[in-house]
């Protein structure tokens, strides 16, 4: 099956999240499955071209869109993702994707997806090349759907392409003004309240990818139905609902040439099972370059994220002074939102024997705190599926995590009674069950050999892409099916 991947990241060339991680790890196993798989991606100016060996593709160059008022040229550039023979075709448009970031807050935000959706369709028509499936991920591609509908249904190449899209959080919609529609080219008939363009005065792109695609999945089984309430659909809750029955939710998985405490190359001693008190020597490295004292007695508590609401780091603002008489060491690496920057970097500042946080993106070091920590803290108020904490799990490091979405399917509240608890869960997205959780995590802790079986059943945990990949696979062949 041939397959087409769009996305605005994709690891190793871009990635601000877990996104990233996905886009640079399913195409490799479903080319595992006998799939002829292609990814999309924006040339980006953080981009490393050299680097990464991609190299300008003569036969797609200066090609002219229209987006507005405005002509547009875009040119290709073309790679083969590391560790496959997958093509990449990047999408080349300075004025739309030198800027410094990957996503901004500036007014031509939804030109520049425009362009790339409308790039990525004239690419194949240049390449001529059929995929039976475009395969979609959040809003920054879903009006791919929409344009193969309209602007493009007259091209006989798209005739038995069909497409899925993969929503990976459906509070980022892609919510623009209505003159946005005439930047996109597709028609004002459909803006109308309540309409498929529609939501809330606002022309969304996610909307429009939901009514448009012929099959719709979310990262995780928990969160596919989550999202098609009020409390976490984000007003797309109705629209999702009239679609429930396309409406698939698949797990992550992991690249585990990357992430595998057996053979990572970021961190200072490989372990698996048998050979797993490498791992403490891995939490020595880790205090030493963190300037903390190593007692492996004292739990290490680490957090890797970007710091947004949906993180829920504010659940620690009112219990701090509590949390911090417990004994352990905290290591934080993110960044995002100010307050919770400001809010670890006092904490720092206020315990510089207990924390180190660093505020940046850092690969290497989200690596070593993964394999160096004790314990890994991820109290969302909600999340699509969640990478870090299968991370932990597999590198033997216990996530503590609020029970929703992903979190919930993969981590299993630890109980002395039962046999299966690879973690600690809370339901409450409160600061008073956060803090009973954490102090839940650090008795247990104490009890070395019941720690130890905790840590196991984690790293014994198979989330690599291979059973997520085969249900993608069957997923591509419903939709292949459909009329
Ligand atoms: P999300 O996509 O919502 O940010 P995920 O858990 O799915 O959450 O994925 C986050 C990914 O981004 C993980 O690979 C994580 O290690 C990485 N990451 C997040 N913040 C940082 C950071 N500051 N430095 C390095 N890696 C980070
Ligand atoms: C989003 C979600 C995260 C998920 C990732 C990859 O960024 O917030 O939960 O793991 O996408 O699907």
């Amino acid at each position: 099956m041939k397959i087409c991947f769009t996305a605005s990241e994709c690891f190793p060339y871009v990635k601000t999240g877990g996104l990233g991680d996905v886009a640079g790890s399913l195409p490799k196993s479903l080319a595992g499955e006998d799939c002829e798989v292609r990814i999309f991606l924006p040339l980006y100016k953080g981009i490393k071209t050299l680097e990464h060996g991609i190299g300008s593709f003569d036969e797609i160059q200066n090609v002219p869109v229209r987006i507005g008022g405005k002509n547009v040229m875009f040119s290709v550039w073309s790679a083969i993702l590391p560790g496959s023979e997958i093509k990449v075709y990047f999408i080349d448009c300075p004025d739309y994707f030198h800027r410094e970031m990957p996503y901004t807050n500036d007014i031509d935000e939804d030109e520049r997806f425009i362009l790339f959706q409308i790039a990525v369709i004239e690419t194949l028509q240049r390449l001529k090349w059929s995929p039976d499936i475009i395969h979609c991920n959040d809003w920054q591609t879903s009006l791919i759907p929409v344009y193969l509908k309209t602007i493009y249904k007259w091209d006989k190449l798209f005739e038995n392409t069909k497409t899925l899209l993969s929503i990976h959080n459906i509070a980022y919609q892609g919510r623009f003004s209505r003159d946005s529609i005439y930047n996109s080219g597709l028609s004002y008939s459909e803006y109308y309240p309540g309409g498929p363009f529609e939501l809330n005065g606002s022309f969304c792109f996610l909307k429009a990818g939901i009514i448009f695609s012929d099959l719709i999945s979310t990262v995780s089984p928990a969160y596919s139905k989550e999202i098609q309430t009020a409390e976490f659909g984000c007003g797309l809750e109705g629209v999702l609902q009239t679609r429930s029955d396309d409406i698939y939710g698949v797990l992550n998985g992991i690249d585990d040439n990357i992430w595998n405490p057996g053979k990572d190359k970021m961190i200072p001693y490989n372990y698996t099972l048998k050979n797993i008190d490498n791992k403490l020597l891995c939490k020595k490295e880790l205090l030493k370059e963190a300037e903390l004292n190593f007692d492996e007695n004292i739990p290490s508590i680490g957090i890797i994220s970007r710091f947004a609401v949906q993180k829920g780091f504010e659940l620690f603002y009112p219990i701090a002074e509590q949390l911090m008489k417990l004994n352990f060491q905290l290591l934080v690496l993110g960044s995002g939102e100010n307050r919770t920057e400001d809010f670890f970097k006092g904490l720092k500042q206020s315990f510089p024997e207990k924390v180190n946080a660093y505020i940046g993106y850092n690969n290497k070091l989200a690596h070593m705190i993964t394999a160096g920590c004790d314990i890994f803290l991820m109290p969302s108020k909600y999340e699509p599926c969640g990478l870090n904490q299968m991370y932990s799990l597999i590198y033997g490091t216990v996530p503590v995590v609020r029970k929703t979405g992903g979190l919930a399917d993969t981590v299993a509240d630890f109980h002395e009674y039962n046999e299966k608890g690879n973690g600690f869960s809370f339901e409450d997205f409160t600061p008073e069950v956060l803090l009973e959780s954490i102090e839940r995590a650090l008795h247990i802790f104490k009890d070395s050999q019941t720690w130890k079986k905790i840590m196991k059943r984690g790293m014994k945990k198979d989330f690599t892409w291979k059973q997520s990949a085969k249900i993608y696979l069957d997923l591509y062949k419903k939709c292949r099916d459909k009329n």
